[in-house]
């Protein structure tokens, strides 16, 4: 047995002080992380130099001891190596080609056929499993089916997922089989992450909240589902951490429903909400509001302990509720580390 703690949290173990990561610690409130970007050129150049992104895995290790790294990679670099086009506009974000047509889903490459594209990917796994400290976790992640097939429909993020919602009405064949071949691809791809050395994966289903009622099941619960037991049947003992993002209710059970050892809980809901619904079956991960990061001071210092305290007696991951923000202080989250761990 190891003696990691993020391990020891997903096992279902209450620790005196919980340990902690951070979403997109590696990012650009970090001027390390600016300049080695520069270094790559932009960002999708830096997510496929194996090199380059191990060191900006690193960076946050060295610089606040987080008991995770998180490979850095992006959710649509699967789509990518599906066959879609991907580039980042400046200061705007991701752009693909768009999926609409049953053709343009017959075009897809197969979920064995990913593995030339995403090598790189692999290979960053393999340089942190070597040089990351003993006692630091390495998480593998991957976009979950829903959120990946929005940003594929739409061919860019949108507030409601609208073009996405659109095509599921109009056309479920195709709608369902993007999730299949996504859900499928998704396997392989997070497969490869474990047999290079990811010790946990992490599911982001980042726009689960816009799925209602049946939907919700469907298109949230069940893909996750049949990922995690693919994923479960082939690597036994590999904990796997859902995120379900603003799901609110839909957090109830989702672990259980899914087969997750671990629920991360943005911050739309209470922490002490997600204690009382949540963590009473098992781990949680989360989640404090990333504004702190950006305002710190005594709020900072207070909500902090707030969702420590709130989660004090389950198993608990400390995280924050969504990705730290480019605005963010790096001393902020050194504070934030200070106040989780008591010092
Ligand atoms: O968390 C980490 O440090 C690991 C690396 C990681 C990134 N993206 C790096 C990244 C992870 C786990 C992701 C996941 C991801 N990517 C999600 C799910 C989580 C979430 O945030 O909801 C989504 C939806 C994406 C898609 C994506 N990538 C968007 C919408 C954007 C643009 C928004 C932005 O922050 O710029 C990205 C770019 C991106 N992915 C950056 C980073 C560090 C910023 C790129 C840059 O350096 O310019």
């Amino acid at each position: 047995m190891t003696d990691k703690t993020i391990l020891r949290a997903l096992r279902g173990e209450v620790l005196p002080t919980p340990p902690i990561w951070m979403m997109r610690q590696a990012g650009r409130y970090l001027p390390e992380y600016r300049a080695t970007r520069a270094q790559a050129g932009d960002f999708l150049s830096l997510c496929y130099n194996s090199e380059l992104a191990a060191e900006v895995t690193l960076q946050p290790i060295r610089r606040y001891g987080f008991d995770a790294a998180i490979l850095f990679a992006d959710i649509l670099l699967l789509p990518q190596a599906l066959g879609a086009k991907l580039w980042f506009e400046n200061g705007e974000g991701p752009r693909l080609s768009t999926l609409t047509t049953p053709a343009e889903l017959a075009g897809l490459r197969g979920k064995d056929d990913i593995h030339d594209t995403l090598a790189p990917i692999y290979e960053t796994v393999k340089i942190l499993a070597r040089e990351l400290p003993r006692e630091t976790t390495l998480i593998g992640f991957a976009g979950a089916p829903w959120t990946v097939a929005s940003y594929m429909i739409a061919g860019r993020g949108t507030p409601d997922q609208g073009p996405a919602h659109a095509l599921k009405s109009a056309d479920r064949a195709t709608f369902s089989g993007l999730i299949d071949v996504i859900t499928d691809a998704t396997v392989e791809y997070l497969s490869m992450q474990v047999k290079a050395g990811a010790e946990v994966v992490k599911l982001f289903d980042s726009w689960a909240g816009s799925l209602k009622g049946q939907d919700f099941t469907d298109f949230a619960v069940k893909p996750a589902a049949k990922i995690i037991a693919a994923l479960k049947a082939r690597h036994p003992d590999l904990p796997i951490i859902a995120f379900p993002r603003e799901a609110g209710d839909g957090y109830i059970g989702f672990a259980q429903a899914t087969g997750a050892d671990c629920v991360a809980i943005d911050n739309s809901v209470s922490p002490e909400w997600a204690a009382e619904k949540v963590q009473v079956t098992g781990c949680v991960q989360g989640n404090l509001s990333p504004t702190h990061m950006v305002t710190g001071g005594t709020d900072l210092v207070r909500e902090t302990r707030r969702v420590v305290d709130a989660f004090a007696k389950g198993p608990h991951i400390f995280n924050l509720g969504h990705g730290i923000t480019p605005d963010a202080s790096p001393d902020n989250v050194t504070r934030m580390i200070e106040a989780v761990r008591g010092a």
